[in-house]
């Protein structure tokens, strides 16, 4: 993507490095998918696992991270937020299209994906990207027993 100029590249989806974990944590909590470095730290380790990060062209801040897993012929997106300063700017469609893209291109037929029935910023941002109902975990957030949609793309 070009800037309003068409000065080069003004954003970057990139894999995460080890210097922007205390940013993605944070991001993490404050968007309420609260996982600990240790979690993320974890998630590094797994083969199938990625995390990739939206990146601010010249500065290089991170505005926002998706984390999913590449399983079989299935992609399984875990947590994804974009900075509160920065939401409403097309990070997170940007990083699920790459996901879809990346998936695609490795085979994958679908991506799916849990969501809280009452996120609505969330649902909305799915729905429009395609993604569809296929199943209701009830009660699946043990902490307020919250029911998650399962929501499923086609690639
Ligand atoms: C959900 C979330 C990731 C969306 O990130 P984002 O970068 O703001 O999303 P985008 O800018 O790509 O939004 C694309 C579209 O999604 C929909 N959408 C996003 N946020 C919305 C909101 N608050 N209210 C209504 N629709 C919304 C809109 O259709 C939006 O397009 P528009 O801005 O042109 O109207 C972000 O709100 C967030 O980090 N929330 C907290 C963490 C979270 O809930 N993660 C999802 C866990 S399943």
């Amino acid at each position: 993507m070009n800037d309003e100029q068409g000065r080069g590249p003004r954003f970057a989806i990139l894999p995460i490095s080890h210097v922007d974990l205390d940013v993605v944590v944070a991001i993490s909590r404050d968007g309420g998918v609260p996982w600990t470095r240790h979690q993320f730290l974890e998630e590094l380790e797994r083969a199938w696992s990625r995390i990739d990060v939206v990146k601010l062209g010249g500065t290089g801040d991170v505005l926002a991270f998706v984390c999913y897993w590449l399983v079989a012929d299935e992609v399984h997106v875990l947590n994804l937020a974009t900075a509160e300063e920065e939401r409403r700017r097309g990070h997170a469609t940007r990083l699920l299209e790459h996901v879809a893209r990346g998936g695609r291109q490795r085979g994958a037929r679908e991506v799916t994906l849990e969501v809280r029935r009452t996120n609505a910023p969330a649902n909305a941002l799915y729905r429009r990207l395609g993604y569809r109902l296929v199943g209701v975990r009830p009660a699946y957030y043990v902490e307020d027993r919250e029911d998650a949609l399962l929501l499923k793309l086609d690639l």
